[in-house]
């Protein structure tokens, strides 16, 4: 990878981006660099144990470098699970302050934080002097303004942190809406640490225009927008070699729906060894199928009809018979993959 090529992050999704998934997903596309796992709640110290972090234990994980996360409000219970991550040979470990759910918010964690500037700050002083990793924050705008951020900005300033993520959006806005690109612009000139920009990353052009509008951004993280269209970082890579007239050649030349047939029966398959009984597995591949019917011609009727089956055969027999038949629409709109329905978060 040269120095100008974006560095492309897959988006922590709770219930989503599992190890399974992040771990079938590399040998299917190619293009990301780096993964966030979804978040882990912080407990004491008696209370980590092996299940716990089961997730992020690098033996089940992909290969590609991976970057814990953990939600919570007490320092001394995130600063034992930093040195439990640094023993599994983590360098880095982001701390969660985006998590827009009400429950979480009204704890005072995740996105709930942002209002509390001291807390934020009492907080970093002690993990950022204790904690063996790495620091690195993921953020939103605020709770219900931007302004909330602004004011936390000299906070963060203030510590060694690695990255911040921001994801331009309030919490009160969940998933929904547009994301603020201005109050995004404002966040990035005054934060002195290195900045990573997550939202909406649905389409190349839309990638373009960010790199266009920030270009000394170099670090992305896309969500919803990759698990719709797997090739997006695919596509984006080969975009920039092409600008850079180098090569970056997308390994796999096979047609895109037999690339994901293939991807889906290998997700299906770990699903099946690791989960018990019809359900549980239909679980996790109908959220799967939230997002990747977007680009399927017929992926609307298709996701209609799957969400009402109870038994694992049904759900084959459907997959098969509509994948028989689907085109990959790539210009589709992929603003959808913002729309998607969200189902799983706690
Ligand atoms: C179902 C779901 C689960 C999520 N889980 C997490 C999580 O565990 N940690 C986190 O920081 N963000 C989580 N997010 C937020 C995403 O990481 C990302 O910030 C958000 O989807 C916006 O990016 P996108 O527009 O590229 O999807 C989740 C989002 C969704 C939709």
């Amino acid at each position: 990878m040269s120095d100008t090529d974006p560095t492309l992050i897959l988006a922590p999704m709770r219930g989503i981006t599992t190890m399974h998934y992040r771990r079938v997903f590399v040998r299917h596309f190619q293009g990301l660099d780096l993964e966030m796992a979804p978040f882990i709640s912080t407990v004491s110290a008696e209370k980590i144990n092996p299940k716990l972090l089961k997730d992020i234990l690098p033996e089940n994980n992909s290969g590609l470098p991976l970057i814990p996360q953990l939600i919570g409000n007490k320092a001394d219970d995130f600063v034992q699970m930093s040195i439990a991550l640094h023993d599994l040979g983590y360098e880095e470990v982001n701390w969660n302050m985006g998590c827009p759910h009400k429950p979480i918010r009204k704890k005072r964690r995740g996105s709930g934080l942002l209002p509390y500037p001291d807390t934020v700050d009492a907080f970093l002083d002690q993990v950022c002097d204790r904690s063996p990793c790495k620091i690195s924050v993921k953020v939103r705008l605020g709770v219900s303004n931007k302004l909330e951020l602004m004011k936390l900005i000299p906070i963060l300033n203030k510590y060694p942190l690695s990255e911040i993520v921001v994801h331009p959006r309030t919490a009160e806005q969940m998933y929904k809406g547009t994301v603020d690109l201005d109050a995004f612009e404002e966040a990035f000139h005054l934060l002195t640490r290195p900045v990573c920009y997550n939202g909406d990353i649905n389409n190349i052009s839309f990638f373009k225009s960010l790199k266009t509008r920030f270009p000394k951004i170099n670090r992305f993280m896309l969500g919803r927008g990759l698990l719709a269209n797997p090739f997006l970082c695919e596509e984006i890579k080969a975009d920039s070699a092409h600008l850079r007239r180098c090569e970056f050649t997308p390994s796999k030349v096979c047609r895109k729906i037999t690339r994901i047939i293939h991807f889906h029966e290998e997700l299906l398959s770990a699903y099946e060894s690791v989960l018990y009984g019809d359900q549980p597995v239909l679980g996790k591949m109908k959220e799967f199928w939230t997002y990747q019917t977007i680009h399927l011609s017929n992926g609307h009727k298709m996701f209609k009809k799957l969400k009402k089956t109870q038994r694992l055969s049904t759900y084959k027999e459907i997959v098969a018979e509509f994948l028989a038949d689907a085109t990959w629409r790539a210009d589709y709109l992929s603003s959808k993959a913002s729309d998607a329905p969200l189902t799983t978060m706690p």
